[in-house]
């Protein structure tokens, strides 16, 4: 079953997804990386794992739609069962989202529909709230909107700062983006 990843910056998401793969021996193959920037640390870890990288920046096009064509160029060379965002930062238009309708997932460090956007993380904090978490959605188009798959609360400690948040809601995110993507599988019947 082959998956493409999108990402733009560090890439400890795609990371953890690779290495639960490997370790769980499930037939997932992540067949490429799609990267809108091209110093980006995940850019580096995809190459030294030998998965093919896409990696334009999207100034280099005339617009969107002639970038995610170009994108599309790329993903149709695989049979792709899913699209997984993994700290993506850019907002997912039309084209791709016609071309694999009901098969691009979105991670977000909150539990959305709050604090959507860039800060997920600081934004929460900052309220002042007891829990938040993480969400794995399906996207629509919207910012961190669309049909959510799974949430898992991280509750927000005494003394916390916004760094020991940050790091509990991302070993929470390595794990559910995985559990999430072998659930939607299973549901298709593309893995047992
Ligand atoms: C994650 O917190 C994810 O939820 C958000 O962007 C971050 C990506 O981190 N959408 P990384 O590149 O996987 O380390």
């Amino acid at each position: 079953i082959n998956i493409a990843v999108f990402a733009s910056g560090t890439g400890t998401n795609f990371m953890a997804l690779y290495q639960h793969i490997r370790e769980t021996k499930v037939p997932i193959k992540i067949a490429c990386l799609i990267c809108d920037q091209p110093n980006a640390p995940v850019v580096t870890k995809a190459d030294e794992l030998g998965i093919p990288v896409w990696t334009h920046r999207l100034r280099e096009f005339e617009d969107k739609v002639s970038y995610e064509k170009a994108i599309l160029r790329e993903l149709k060379k695989y049979n792709l069962a899913l699209i997984i965002l993994a700290g993506y930062m850019k907002i997912v238009t039309k084209v791709l989202l016609e071309a694999y309708p009901h098969a691009i997932l979105n991670i977000h460090p909150a539990l959305l529909p709050s604090f959507p956007g860039r800060h997920g993380i600081e934004d929460a904090f900052e309220y002042g709230v007891k829990i938040t978490g993480v969400t794995i959605h399906w996207i629509d188009g919207g910012i961190d909107t669309g049909p959510i798959i799974a949430q898992q609360p991280v509750p927000v400690l005494q003394g916390d700062d916004v760094e020991h948040l940050a790091q509990r809601i991302h070993q929470v995110e390595h794990d559910l983006y995985f559990r999430s993507i072998c659930q939607v599988l299973k549901q298709r019947k593309l893995i047992n």
